[in-house]
């Protein structure tokens, strides 16, 4: 929801010290908005708290893939952790060096894995053994040997949306703690491959530190019976409060229980959300009011094709004017819905909003992650800007334009 830089003063929102009105006069709506400054802190602070596990930070570049928001991120020491051969393009152009790249993935063809090879990529994880097979002998028809961790399916069940749930063992991520033994027993016939890794992930937006405990402990164990493995990937994970009134254990909380557990291996993390989610909002316009069937419909101008959450979740985001005159005005419950020709395009459902008239600007907030990431062209929707305020939190520039009509035609002969 509101921090110390998405917040509001005499009514106005504010992104760091530029109001969230004077951008939008400028660039219009829909538009995404990101504080770089808010995005640094958020990683400098799991970078401090897990200082102790001397651990490296990756962002995952799956949550937002600016480059304006992954160069800020690099340039204060991030790595990045990639899952396609398109993002690891993203990472490189953003400025990081191909050793503090990550590269993971249930899927990697065999291009994605010679560019990365290629590239000399810092880990690639695996995920089975006939990805193995692939990349040891495209490393060694290339001369060289790659180091690699491998994705361990701890079969933990984490308490969070089934649909990004990804450590039970049904699931179609990563590999049992058999057939990591079995593949690592195989090792000699990998001479490509130098197995120092072990990779989990059990899921996003966890509320469950006594899960991620377990995950990473069973990786521990398992790490026991591989020698050559000195590093323990723990994913991301780390949850964002979405709701004011929402209690999420703090990063530090992690970091302070995992300590013990992790010690004496190098660290690895994969955050997205934590580090981007609150520093992003999404803003858009009211188009229309609509009461009929006993509800009462408030049309924007943004939709399921710029933020997908909602629909494809039923994510909350917080939704507050840009210009709140009266704070203690009566509340309504409302419909918030995009124009998208879907009934899922619901951006909140029987949310309780200030009055609202048409042409006004709302924020849906905490969008920072996996909103822009997610958005498609579906309905032939040009996707929106992003702006950028710079971590000084006094100039703003829009750091990828809106799409337009041709933009939307380009690709077709
Ligand atoms: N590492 C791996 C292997 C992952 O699969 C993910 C997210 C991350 C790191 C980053 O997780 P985070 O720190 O952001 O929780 N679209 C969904 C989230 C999907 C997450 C997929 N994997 C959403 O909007 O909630």
């Amino acid at each position: 929801m509101f921090n110390s830089s998405i917040r509001r003063t005499a009514g106005h929102l504010f992104c760091d010290d530029i109001r969230v009105a004077d951008i939008v006069a400028e660039v219009g709506t829909p538009v995404y908005i990101y504080s770089l400054k808010r995005a640094l802190e958020n990683y400098e602070r799991i970078r401090a708290a897990f200082a102790p596990l001397d651990a490296h930070v990756h962002f995952s570049a799956k949550a937002n893939g600016s480059l304006a928001v992954l160069r800020a991120l690099v340039g204060a020491g991030a790595g990045i952790d990639a899952v396609s051969g398109g993002e690891v393009y993203l990472a490189l152009k953003a400025g990081a060096s191909a050793e503090n790249i990550v590269f993971a993935g249930v899927g990697k063809t065999m291009y994605e894995l010679y560019f990365a090879v290629q590239q000399n990529i810092g880990w690639i994880n695996l995920e089975n053994a006939r990805e193995a097979e692939l990349l040891n002998s495209i490393a060694l028809t290339a001369g060289k040997t790659m180091r690699v961790s491998v994705r361990l399916n701890p079969e933990v069940h984490a308490q969070t949306h089934p649909h990004i749930a990804t450590g039970h063992g049904g699931a179609k991520f990563g590999m049992t703690a058999d057939a990591v033994l079995a593949l690592y027993a195989r090792r000699a016939e990998f001479p490509a491959l130098r197995f120092e890794g072990l990779h989990i992930h059990i899921g996003s937006q966890l509320g469950d530190v006594e899960a991620t405990c377990r995950a990473a402990q069973a990786a521990v164990d398992l790490a026991r019976a591989l020698p050559t493995v000195n590093t323990i990937d723990i994913g991301g994970g780390f949850p964002v409060a979405y709701k004011p009134d929402a209690a999420m254990p703090d990063v530090s909380a992690f970091a302070g229980a995992l300590a013990p557990i992790l010690a004496g291996y190098q660290v690895l993390l994969e955050p997205g959300r934590s580090i981007i989610a609150d520093a992003g909002l999404l803003v858009t316009r009211v188009l229309y009011l609509k009461e009929q069937g006993g509800a009462a419909q408030v049309i924007v101008d943004a939709g399921m094709t710029d933020l997908l959450r909602p629909a494809l979740y039923d994510a909350y985001h917080a939704i507050v004017p840009v210009y709140e005159a009266n704070p203690d005005a009566p509340r309504r419950q409302v419909n918030v819905v995009g124009p998208v020709c879907e009934t899922t395009d619901v951006l909140a459902r029987g949310r309780e909003i200030p009055p609202v008239a048409p042409n006004d600007y709302l924020a849906l907030l905490t969008a920072g992650a996996y909103g822009m990431a997610m958005s498609s062209n579906y309905n032939a929707r040009p996707r929106p800007p992003e702006v950028v305020v710079e971590p000084d939190g006094k100039t703003w520039r829009i750091a990828r334009r809106r799409e337009s009509w041709d933009d939307l035609v380009a690709l077709e002969s």
